[in-house]
């Protein structure tokens, strides 16, 4: 498999990275705009072949769209991240021209494309990519959910002072601050109820840990993160690559699904080699169906701003 990963920076590199190391993919092309930047991450990625035991070709191009050429999954990160204090909904004014013009550059070269928006505002791009490019639902992915819940199951496997294997939970809604909704009614250890674990006080400052999670992380680096972001769309592109049908709750188009249209934002879907495979819609109940309202309008007062 070819997969192309617009933006050398952090999460573009650390993605690649993974990827690599994981060795499922026959080439990566990282592509950026700043002259030389891409050549340099993938020439230094690929002395790291050796030492890490991978054959999965890393090259790098400077805007030479040609080079993407015949991608089956390409990932979306470029455009500018956010500075400890901003919201991702800040961002839209300068990502949205990117990410419209490289969602049309990718589709030229390689019109069977299966795309992942990891650029900020998430949601927002995902959507914009859906108007841009009019491309089948099933073929453009927004990477949140995936992130999102990796960080749910941080905090949750640190509140039980257990591993984060044994735990298992899901994010779904907006990839926002405010928009997350973390599913802790559906959180187990080993198939057992969070609940069990620990007292609903500590439920809520993991519920509001993991929906600041990025915002943390922006503050004690001074940018967004990235070994979390690169893995979560490694993993998506994984399961495209092995057409694995896993499920990860993640930014998709929505025909009425949780009573949603005209939207993209987080819920959970299987993921296999056409992408999207199946949306699944599960019964909410009456407090987590009025915080997924809720995160709709948020994300849908971001996409009018497009
Ligand atoms: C984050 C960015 C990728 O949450 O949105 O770290």
């Amino acid at each position: 498999m070819k997969v192309t990963v617009v933006g050398a920076g952090a999460v573009g590199a650390s993605c690649a990275e993974y990827i690599a190391i994981k060795d499922f993919a026959s080439e990566v092309v990282l592509i950026d705009i700043k002259e030389g930047f891409a050549e340099g991450k993938a020439m230094d990625l690929m002395q790291t072949a050796s030492l890490n035991g991978f054959d999965t070709k890393i090259t790098g191009t400077t805007n030479d769209y040609s080079k993407t050429a015949g991608s089956q999954v390409a990932v979306i990160t470029s455009g500018i991240p956010r500075k400890p204090g901003m919201t991702r909904e800040e961002l839209i004014s300068t990502n949205a021209g990117i990410v419209k013009s490289v969602a049309e550059s990718l589709i030229k070269e390689s019109p069977g494309v299966i795309i992942i928006v990891v650029s900020n505002p998430m949601d927002t791009m995902t959507y914009l990519t859906h108007k841009a490019t009019g491309l089948p639902k099933n073929r453009i992915i927004g990477m949140g959910g995936a992130l999102d819940s990796a960080r749910f199951k941080y905090r949750l496997a640190e509140a039980l002072d257990a591993p984060a294997s044994d735990i298992d939970g899901m994010v779904i809604g907006g990839h926002s601050d405010t928009g997350m909704i973390p599913l802790t009614r559906l959180a187990t250890r080993n198939s057992v109820p969070v609940s069990e674990f620990i007292s609903e006080e500590r439920m809520a400052e993991v519920k509001q840990e993991t929906k600041v999670g990025g915002a943390t992380l922006t503050k004690l680096l001074g940018t967004s993160a990235w070994y979390a972001p690169g893995a979560a769309v490694s993993a998506m592109v994984q399961a495209i690559a092995n057409d694995s049908n896993k499920m990860f709750p993640c930014s998709c188009w929505l025909d009425g699904e949780y009573g949603l249209n005209d939207i993209c934002i987080g819920v959970p879907a299987l993921i296999g080699k056409n992408g999207i495979e199946r949306i699944v819609d599960i019964e909410l109940d009456e407090a987590e169906k009025s915080e997924l309202q809720n995160s709709a309008e948020a994300v849908r007062k971001t996409n009018q701003l497009l």
